[in-house]
């Protein structure tokens, strides 16, 4: 990161922006929820899924950039499981431009050592897609630079269950269902997003105020961005912007910033300070 700040400096017309992060405080994980395709194409007269079509753009923006500077993972609202309610034709379209999307890209994941993971109910795609995610999966594994989520057929309370009913079947399996006890730990080991770390950023494009049944295990402690940008807009010095308003933010992750005694107190305040990286 540090050569890519000293390079990008003067070649990159976001270089400025870029100069002043932080190496060492970016976000290890961001998500985002890449909102406002349709009303990007309504204001210009165009069908929804040109905005979607438009969209792709700001994806591959978003990936390359993350896996360039740094950030471990970076997971993608793709495909909510309340987006089956859309027009038939608007789905297939979307089933579509992610299928060109991963022949196309292969080779800028490959180049960057990012892996893809889909997380989502996967068994529920179109046999094509599932192919398509499946060989992007296999041959992007060894992607040691960044884990690219794609939430597709996503809810974050479908993947709560999900992690329950894995727990539960463990539990059959192993014959300790009478003494199965979970706690947090049990929980998000058993989510998809086992063994990453938390969000700490979560980025909303298009200004809706809501999380819209995304990570919501995962968000508890996630500093939250949202711009009026609309998705197909949304460009590496807004990403840059957004990294750069999470290192303003104070973390407090329940504690305090500035620990004080109080009277009760014994000499050894317990209060826990700013700290970067949640603790599991
Ligand atoms: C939300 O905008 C966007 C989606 C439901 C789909 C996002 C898909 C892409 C960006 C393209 C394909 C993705 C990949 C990963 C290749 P909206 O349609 O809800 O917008 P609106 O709220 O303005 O109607």
């Amino acid at each position: 990161m540090k050569d890519l700040l000293e390079r990008s400096h003067n070649s990159e017309p976001d270089g400025d922006l870029l100069a002043q992060l932080e190496p060492d405080r970016l976000p290890a994980h961001v998500a985002i929820i890449m909102d406002g395709n349709g009303r990007w194409a309504r204001r210009r007269n165009l069908p929804r899924v040109a905005g979607h079509k438009a969209g792709i753009d700001s994806v591959r923006m978003s990936v390359e950039t993350c896996a360039r500077i740094g950030i471990q993972a970076l997971t993608l609202y793709a495909f909510s499981i309340e987006n089956w309610k859309r027009p038939r034709a608007e789905v297939t379209t979307l089933w579509r431009l992610l299928r060109v999307y991963l022949r196309k890209e292969l080779s800028t994941l490959l180049d960057n050592g990012i892996r893809l993971c889909p997380i989502g109910r996967l068994d529920q795609l179109p046999d094509s897609v599932r192919r398509d995610l499946d060989e992007t999966v296999r041959a992007t594994a060894a992607g040691g630079r960044m884990q690219l989520n794609l939430a597709i057929n996503y809810g974050g309370r479908a993947e709560i269950v999900d992690a329950f009913n894995r727990i539960l079947d463990e539990a059959r399996r192993a014959g300790t269902l009478d003494s199965l006890s979970v706690d947090e730990d049990t929980i998000s080991s058993s989510l998809y997003t086992a063994g990453l770390p938390e969000p700490d950023l979560l980025i909303r494009t298009s200004g809706e105020m809501r999380v819209s049944n995304f990570l919501l295990w995962q968000i508890a402690y996630a500093e939250l961005y949202v711009t009026e940008t609309l998705w197909p807009d949304f460009t590496r010095a807004e990403l840059y912007r957004a990294f750069l308003e999470y290192q303003r933010r104070e973390r407090r992750f329940g504690g305090l910033s500035h620990p004080t005694l109080s009277a009760s107190d014994s000499t050894e305040p317990h209060l826990v300070g700013v700290a970067h990286t949640p603790s599991k």
